[in-house]
């Protein structure tokens, strides 16, 4: 068999610290409730995705800012560590690192107050710094935890490159037009599809609705999460993924995981649908531990889990992970 040929992903992104604590039910206002378990972790939808694209076998650079404290320092060790260029994150001396506190209760509720810090301190001038790479890449991943106007100079630097550009917009806001008109893909969750669109995803059909109207303001194609399965829509028409059999944990970082793995398989040049599939079952995978950064699968796991789909799917039997 011919070698894999490997992608290029370039990421724009936040970088944070995840405290996690998960207890018996979520607190009331004023009120204390005492916790189980404690996870502190590297997060930040730029990472997530860096490290998932990394531990896909990709090439990953992700472009980003931490403060210069010990925190910062730590994160861009535990990137390195991943695999990930780190390069390109600058380090402000003017800023705390990001940081993101969580609580979780037993079912998987949960509730998250984040302090952005050097993420929103990011700037155009750290983009163009890092112009030869975006331009080298085979696709950029940007996400809406830094600066609009940064991710449009990266996308920018990206469209005039020939680079594919791929749009996460989480946490939501509205974009300028002008921004969706330059994405080739966007992938987003059914509460950014609401705010994007109006729309509210609750099926398969209002997934497409939502997913037509952002093709009629210019994306290329659109990918939209609805509570049972992902949802593609593009120029060759649309394609229904059905949620996988996964004992899921915890479906946070899972859209990093899928994008990132989009990422990968567009970069590998395969088609849109089949990087769609394997960007559905990655992102399964990813819900099967709780915290973000734990559940995110290597190639070779997200590999046979797609065999075991398919042997499952010809046999007619039914698979569980
Ligand atoms: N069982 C499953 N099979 C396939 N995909 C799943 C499954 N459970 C969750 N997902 C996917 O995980 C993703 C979660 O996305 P999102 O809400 O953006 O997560 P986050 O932003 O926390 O990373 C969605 O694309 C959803 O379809
Ligand atoms: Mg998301």
């Amino acid at each position: 068999m011919a070698a894999r040929r490997q992608a290029d992903i370039l990421v724009v992104g936040g970088i944070s610290t995840d405290f996690l604590v998960q207890g018996p039910r979520l607190p009331r206002q004023g009120q204390n409730v005492e916790g189980h378990l404690f996870l502190e972790s590297l997060g930040g939808k730029g990472a997530n995705a860096s490290v998932a694209a990394a531990r896909l076998g990709a090439r990953a650079t992700l472009v980003g800012r931490v403060g210069a404290d010990a925190r910062g320092l730590g994160l861009l060790e535990q990137l390195e560590g991943e695999g990930v260029d780190t390069l390109a994150v600058t380090r402000d001396p003017g800023a705390s690192t990001g940081v993101v506190l969580e609580m979780v209760d037993e079912s998987g509720h949960r509730q998250s107050l984040s302090a952005e810090g050097a993420n929103r301190r990011m700037r155009v001038p750290d983009v163009l710094a890092a112009e030869e790479r975006i331009s080298r890449a085979d696709v950029l991943l940007v996400q809406l935890e830094v600066p609009l106007e940064v991710v449009v100079a990266a996308v920018h630097v990206a469209r005039a490159a020939g680079t594919h550009v791929v749009l996460d917009p989480a946490p939501p806001t509205a974009l300028p037009e002008e921004l969706l008109e330059a994405v080739h893909v966007i992938r987003l969750n059914d509460l950014e599809a609401e705010v994007l669109t109006g729309v509210e995803v609750v099926d398969r059909a209002s997934a497409r609705q939502a997913a037509e109207n952002l093709l009629r303001r210019g994306v290329g194609s659109a990918v939209v999460a609805a509570p049972q399965g992902n949802l593609l829509l593009g120029s060759e028409g649309e394609l229904w993924l059905p949620n996988l059999p996964v004992d899921w944990v915890d479906t946070t970082g899972a859209g990093d995981a899928f994008s990132a793995a989009l990422c990968v398989a567009l970069g590998e040049r395969r088609s849109l649908s089949d990087a769609a599939r394997f960007a559905h079952a990655t992102s399964a995978l990813a819900t099967m531990r709780l915290g973000a950064l734990s559940g995110l699968p290597n190639r070779e796991q997200v590999e046979s889990f797609m065999a075991r789909l398919a042997m499952s799917a010809l046999s007619g039997e039914s698979a569980r992970w």
